[in-house]
């Protein structure tokens, strides 16, 4: 059994900014199902946002103004004091990165350069080419060398250990070996990211499956507004990688199969630069009703007005992307893009300092729901959650442990899980039955695209309910058919798909008990947002029959709920 007092389960940027937090001041580790480079943070292309006012458009700006457009664009389902410490905090996490040596791009007078994004009244997103997160994530990850923080890479996070109230450590599966490991600490920092790939068209990365909290909500950890999932507005047709928002940030446009700016007739002031629900809503319109290009499922990117030197400049991540996967230069022709799952607004509940409802679990990042991005996320704000709330849920895990009188209490505790899951394994391959686990994800990803995504009602949310019901039926009934320890990625996917599946059935009941549309909630049935029935989170807390579903409060503050227009 290894011990440390804190274990950081993920070496993304929010695993990395809470260990880089705590480890000084308290034995620290990170766990990690990939090398932390390799974490899908590196995947986040266009910015992240703090009101640094560097823009000549946006010498006014401050991070007030930053707050408000993140309440707003959260459709008002965001805790207001939450948003306003995220964009309090924003200048500062900036400046921290630079001096750590993130190459961020720099205007002519060598000041951080920024540029816009959806939904932000002011070019307030702070940018490394279109690259940031990954440039963020070497920072980070350098950081964490420097301050010799301790890493277990190659484990999958696959059990948490709660004994009581308090939390006790984790059980992973190593990846090298195949054997399971425990790991004791006096206080689990999750930040294992988002649970994209229960969607089909994902941006994700395949290790975005949402499994380690999957495994804390089956122990009892409430999940919070795990209806509400952000579709990218353009992600490239056929493999649904990400196409940054910066795209358009830059001055890109839309265009539809009649060579129409549609987005004019949806967002008459903001265009291309509506938040994403609205502008994911417009182009998923367009196509449903036959302006796809050829009628088919995209429209068109198109960046050919700004020029070869600016795509060279400022974008030439995506410009790569594009060539070698779909064959085209965006500097001579239009990118076929369609909306793609990119986020999951919801989470692990947990309040401003990362604190859950046990004592010494704290989550960060895209598994946590604080909340800052209520029903819709801004662009750029993603960046700024892992390394505000990173940050902070290091520092309070950190206060916690250092606080705590009873120390390496939880022995029994992590050893009882060790065989419970040890005898889950061992279960899981002794099935023999005819199923094909790959084949149940794939209906799985295909039903919550189909029915839970950008447009809802009740009769296909009431199908999937019954497709995840009978999917769930046929994982007793499936057979594994790598027995083998090392590397075995066939058992680690089946695994897994069990508690995707509990995670896509809290979505689907949240969804269908929110009778409203609301930011990237759109129900067809309820087009109208319903503040007097549901300004209010969902909680969804497991149960073996499925999700018990409760409410809580959404803290307001000084911006009352108004209708957004852009
Ligand atoms: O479009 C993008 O570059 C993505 C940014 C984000 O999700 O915040």
């Amino acid at each position: 059994m290894y011990y440390h007092k804190i274990l950081v389960i993920g070496g993304g940027l929010a695993g990395l900014r809470a260990a880089i937090e705590s480890g000084p001041v308290v034995d620290t580790a990170i766990i990690s199902q990939v090398h932390p480079v390799r974490s899908h943070s590196g995947a986040a292309q266009g910015g992240v946002n703090a009101s640094l006012a560097n823009n000549p458009q946006a010498a006014d700006d401050n991070w007030e103004k930053h707050g408000f457009d993140t309440i707003k664009g959260s459709d008002y389902l965001a805790d207001q004091d939450a948003a306003e410490v995220m964009t309090k905090e924003a200048p500062g996490c900036i400046f921290e990165m630079e001096h750590w040596g993130c190459p961020f791009s720099r205007t002519d007078e060598g000041k951080i350069a920024q540029r816009p994004f959806g939904g932000a009244g002011y070019p307030r997103t702070c940018f490394a080419t279109d690259k940031t997160g990954l440039y963020m994530l070497h920072t980070l990850w350098e950081r964490s060398v420097k301050l010799n923080i301790p890493l277990y890479e190659d484990r999958v996070v696959i059990d948490v250990v709660l004994e009581g109230d308090a939390c006790r450590g984790v059980v992973c599966w190593n990846l090298q070996t195949g054997e399971i490991e425990s790991f004791m600490g006096e206080a689990v920092i999750f930040a294992s990211g988002g649970s994209g790939q229960i969607y089909g068209r994902s941006t994700n990365a395949l290790i975005s499956s949402g499994s380690a909290l999957a495994a804390a909500y089956k122990r009892g950890v409430p999940l919070k507004d795990m209806e509400f999932i952000q579709f990218h507005p353009t992600s490239l047709f056929g493999t649904n990688i990400l196409m940054t928002e910066g795209a358009r940030g830059e001055g890109g446009y839309l265009i539809n199969d009649k060579g129409e700016r549609f987005m004019s007739k949806y967002a008459p002031k903001a265009m291309e630069l509506g938040p994403r629900d609205i502008v994911s809503r417009s182009i998923q319109t367009e196509i449903n009703e036959g302006r796809g290009i050829g009628g088919k499922d995209y429209v068109y990117l198109d960046l050919r007005h700004l020029g070869r030197e600016k795509i060279l400049e400022r974008l030439p991540g995506i410009r790569d992307l594009a060539i070698n996967f779909v064959g085209v230069d965006p500097i001579d022709n239009p990118v076929p893009i369609q909306p793609g799952q990119h986020y999951t607004m919801g989470g692990i509940d947990t309040d401003v300092t990362g604190a859950t409802k046990f004592k010494g679990l704290y989550a960060a990042g895209e598994c946590a729901c604080v909340s800052v991005h209520g029903a819709n996320r801004l662009g750029g704000n993603s960046l700024l959650d892992t390394v505000v709330f990173g940050k902070f849920a290091g520092k309070a895990a950190a206060d916690y442990v250092l606080a705590k009188k009873d120390q390496k209490q939880g022995e029994a505790a992590v050893a009882k899980c060790v065989r419970e899951i040890k005898g889950r394994i061992d279960a899981l391959l002794a099935k023999n039955g005819p199923e094909n686990h790959s084949d149940i994800r794939a209906e799985m990803k295909e039903t919550m695209i189909k029915k839970v995504g950008i447009f809802r009602d009740k009769n296909g949310m009431e199908e999937a309910l019954a497709k995840i019901k009978e999917l769930q039926g046929k994982y007793r009934n499936i057979t594994v058919q790598n027995k083998g320890k090392v590397y075995n990625v066939d058992i680690i996917r089946a695994f897994e798909l069990e508690g995707m599946l509990d995670v896509a059935e809290a979505i689907v009941v949240g969804a269908l008990k929110r009778e409203e549309s609301r930011g990237a909630h759109s129900r067809l049935d309820f087009k109208e947002r319903d503040d007097v029935k549901f300004l209010k989170h969902t909680v969804a807390e497991y149960t073996p029959q499925g999700p018990k579903i409760s409410y809580s409060s959404v803290k307001l503050g000084k911006y009352k709920p108004e209708a957004r227009r852009y």
